[in-house]
């Protein structure tokens, strides 16, 4: 089964098989069958946070179920549940319509609600897991669903335990507290002009949406028009004295609060493209022109040759600074 259209990176990877799943009910058949066939198992959303390698030798399940609801509501909040398989974009449009806020600094993120606690997804100043209350997977070890509690879930910056134990769980449905008045989050670098430049002084959440969307189709390349996978790399968490003689040395360095005691964020994408690397290519791989972060597929590009020029950034920007840098999506066939 081939996978090109399948992954945002546009690679030309295959899987042994596919099965689509219709419900959450399904899911212990689709495991059954995939043990009678002594395949692996990958559960696969829109493939915009994934890098194949190589051929996928498993079996590929897709979700297919993709409803939400209002579970409860009192005034002023409300818990909504979205299944698995719905678009995230979507979920954030739904909700916003009927007045419910909290996603709209997560609007036009690709991808699936399922995935969305996965990596803890975050731009423009907001985290998901600040918006989930209950996420419920099922445990491919005791074959049942479990509802898991926020603090269960251990999310942290692009970090669940989902992600840590990636063969144990399969995310059936999200639900989210949201707000018909929480308070917007409109600091990050850009908002503030773009709302300017809309004539939203006293933005409503639905207007914050709209500049986000705008900010991130100027700033980041469209996977339909050229293949990527987003941000390729974690910006980097290190100590704070690192960070200050960092700084020392390279006063241009943007440095963020980590949300952790005694640790900074850097910017990855400034160390990429300060190491010389941003809009590099070697054949059809290479790091997009418009922003340093993310890998580009300009046409054939395997995943193996992706891989290389991934690589490359890492020797480089760990010669040039000392820092070694994370890949953020999920790597399959090969380590990196
Ligand atoms: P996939 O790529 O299909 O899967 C990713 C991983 O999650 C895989 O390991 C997969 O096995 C696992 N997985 C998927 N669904 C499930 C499930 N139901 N149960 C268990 N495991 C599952 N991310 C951000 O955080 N912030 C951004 O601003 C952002 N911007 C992006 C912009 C672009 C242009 C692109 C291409 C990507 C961007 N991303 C961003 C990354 C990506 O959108 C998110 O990681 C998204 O959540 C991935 O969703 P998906 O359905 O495509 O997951
Ligand atoms: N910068 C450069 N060169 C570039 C691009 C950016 O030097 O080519 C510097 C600039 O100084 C800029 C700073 O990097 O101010 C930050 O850039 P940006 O606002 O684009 O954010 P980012 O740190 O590169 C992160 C997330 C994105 C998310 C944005 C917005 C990670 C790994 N990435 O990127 O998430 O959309 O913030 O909040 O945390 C993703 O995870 O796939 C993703 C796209």
């Amino acid at each position: 089964v081939s996978l090109q259209g399948r992954n945002t990176l546009h690679v030309a990877a295959r899987a042994a098989a596919m099965c689509d799943v219709r419900s959450a009910d399904q899911l212990p058949e689709a495991f059954e069958l995939a043990q009678m066939k002594g395949l692996e198992v990958l559960v696969l959303g829109e493939g915009s946070n994934v890098l194949f390698a190589g051929d996928y030798p498993g079996l590929v399940l897709h979700l297919g179920f993709d409803d939400c609801r209002v579970l409860s509501e009192d005034g002023d909040s409300a818990l909504i549940r979205a299944d698995a398989g719905m678009r995230w974009n979507d979920l954030v449009h739904w909700t916003l319509a009927r007045g419910w806020n909290g996603l709209e600094n997560l609007a036009l993120i690709p991808g699936t609600v399922g995935a969305s606690p996965i990596q803890n997804i975050g731009a423009y100043g907001v985290e998901v897991a600040s918006l989930i209350e209950t996420v419920e997977a099922y445990d491919r070890a005791s074959g049942r669903i479990k509802r898991l509690d926020n603090a269960e879930c251990a999310f942290g910056y692009r970090d669940s335990r989902f992600k840590r134990e990636r063969d144990d769980w399969v995310v059936t449905a999200v639900e989210f507290r949201l707000g018909r008045h929480r308070p917007l989050q409109t600091g990050y670098a850009g908002v503030p002009e773009e709302l300017a430049a809309m004539g939203a002084a006293d933005a409503s959440a639905v207007q914050v949406a709209e500049a986000i969307s705008r900010l991130r189709t100027r700033k980041l390349p469209n996977p339909a028009l050229l293949g990527n996978a987003g941000s390729f790399f974690k910006n980097p968490l290190v100590p704070e004295a690192q960070a200050e003689a960092l700084r020392t040395a390279h006063p241009g360095l943007p440095v963020y609060p980590a949300g952790q005691d005694g640790l900074r964020k850097l910017s990855a994408a400034w160390l990429i493209e300060q190491a010389g690397l941003k809009g590099y290519r070697d054949g059809d791989a290479g790091i997009a022109a418009q922003h340093a972060l993310v890998l580009v597929n300009h046409g054939h590009a395997t995943g193996a040759q992706l891989l290389t020029v991934a690589r490359t950034v890492i020797d480089t920007v760990r010669a040039r600074f000392g820092i070694t840098l994370e890949p953020e999506p999920r790597i399959l066939g090969a380590a990196m």
